[in-house]
């Protein structure tokens, strides 16, 4: 694993509220619990977490990965990831890995989670794993790069 490797992991909106909103899909793990744990995982890594319920903040974080300041980024873009064509340009706009996550299996909900417009520019997508999810994309991101 690379000593020196940067990660920037990015959500959207409302993740702030895990723990507590929808349980039963979302499970009761936190934002803050599921941050720690990629931080215990993998200690090497220097981690950012950024979070935002604005598309704009998300937008001006991603930029921050344009000039090479990032090994790999990994996102959960929420409800974003349904219909922002936004945050898919800003995606697209960056050199380094994007991996996009889920926690819910977006495949076995209503119609409209099924379609992401984000995937299709980032390297890969983790879907269903709850906070594993973010765990897998980190790995690949590590595993990748080293
Ligand atoms: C989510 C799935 C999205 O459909 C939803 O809008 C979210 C969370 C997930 O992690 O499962 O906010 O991205």
């Amino acid at each position: 694993m690379g000593v020196h490797m940067r990660i920037l992991v990015v959500n959207g909106p409302n993740l702030n509220l895990l723990g507590k909103r929808e349980p039963a899909v979302y499970g009761t793990t936190t934002l803050w619990d599921i941050e720690n744990r990629l931080k215990d995982r993998f200690p090497k890594v220097n981690f950012e977490f950024f979070q935002s319920n604005n598309e704009g903040a998300l937008i001006d974080c991603l930029q921050k990965a344009m000039d090479g300041a990032f090994d790999g980024v990994v996102i959960n873009p929420g409800a974003y990831a349904h219909y922002s064509y936004a945050i898919r340009d800003a995606i697209s706009a960056l050199k380094t890995p994007v991996v996009e996550v889920h926690l819910s299996n977006v495949h076995a909900r209503e119609q409209f989670r099924r379609h992401s417009v984000t995937a299709s520019v980032c390297k890969g997508v983790v879907v269903g794993f709850g906070s594993m999810s973010y765990e897998f994309a980190v790995q690949f991101i590590v595993e990748s790069n080293n």
